[in-house]
């Protein structure tokens, strides 16, 4: 019997949030369509994503937010448009928006019901045992400044090869702000920027009193098929929510190996209005368009 597993290729990007947290700029925009320096915050982490070689893109979305699918077609008349004028240099970067081996598939989330819920409205889309990645588009996860080789999904899609292992990218917060992400406990374990360590368990949303530690999770994930199975299974958790979280805090408890990937790299939450300016600002001066 064959029992490889069929490639990681495939990311699974929710989009189906109302985007409250940037009213009212996303009233009647999609959140992921805010620009961030010269392009919309969905294309930097479909760049990503291919940056890691993960070119078969699951959006998961909702009513009202077709101008994301719309970002990655050919718009066939800005083409020609623009081939007719001799707008080489625009014209690349329009095509480069969808280079030829991007693959983008979507399907609806019918209900809020949560991020384990908008994972799990993909599972039809994926061979049996098929492992696939996650990337929550409100945080932008860029190299750190002149280190720009160094893709930390890209880390973290070659060790979830290797060792046969999920990969749940983290980070450190400060200890009053744990009560707002997935954190993680690996054993009182110090991970060094780029370390990778076993999980024992995952908890979202805890009490500061109740957290195993301060490192949280940042919305990059690579996870065997198998937690399809569970996330079918798992009830609403924080906030009423099903969670993403408690299904591979369950994977763990079933003895599925899991580990923490701390990232090297430097994060951008563009979910808010002041962490998206920042985020503008920042890699704006960057890229040499301000001061
Ligand atoms: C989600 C996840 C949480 C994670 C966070 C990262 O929470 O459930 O585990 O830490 O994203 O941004 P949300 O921000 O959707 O409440």
């Amino acid at each position: 019997m064959n029992t490889e597993l069929p490639a990681l290729k495939k990311v699974i990007i929710p989009v189906a949030g109302l985007g409250t947290r940037l009213l009212p700029i996303s009233k009647s925009i999609p959140k992921e369509m805010v620009p961030v320096v010269d392009r919309p915050l969905i294309q930097h982490v479909v760049e990503e994503a291919l940056a890691a070689g993960l070119n078969e893109v699951i959006l998961v979305t909702r009513g009202g937010k077709s101008a994301i699918e719309d970002h990655f077609d050919c718009h066939y008349e800005l083409e020609s448009e623009l081939e007719k004028k001799g707008k080489t240099a625009l014209l690349k970067a329009l095509r480069d928006i969808a280079p030829a081996e991007l693959k983008i598939t979507s399907v609806r989330q019918g209900r809020a019901l949560g991020l384990g819920h908008a994972i799990h409205c993909a599972a039809h889309l994926l061979q049996p045992n098929e492992p696939f990645a996650v990337i929550l588009p409100d945080v932008l996860v860029k190299p750190a400044v002149g280190d720009d080789s160094l893709i930390d999904l890209a880390v973290m899609a070659k060790a979830s090869q290797e060792r046969q292992a999920a990969q749940i990218m983290v980070e450190e917060v400060p200890l009053e702000r744990v009560d707002q992400y997935g954190i993680v406990n690996c054993g009182g374990v110090e991970l060094q920027p780029g370390a990778t360590a076993p999980m024992l368990s995952v908890v979202e949303k805890p009490a500061p009193a109740d957290a195993p530690s301060r490192l949280s999770v940042i919305g990059r994930y690579i996870l065997p098929g198998e937690i399809m199975a569970l996330l079918a299974e798992t009830p609403p958790g924080a906030g009423g929510e099903i969670q993403l979280t408690d299904a591979i805090a369950e994977l763990i408890r079933r003895g599925g190996v899991v580990e923490a990937y701390r990232m090297h790299g430097r994060t951008f939450d563009c979910g808010y209005v002041q962490g998206w300016l920042q985020a503008n600002m920042q890699l704006g001066k960057e890229a040499g368009l301000l001061e």
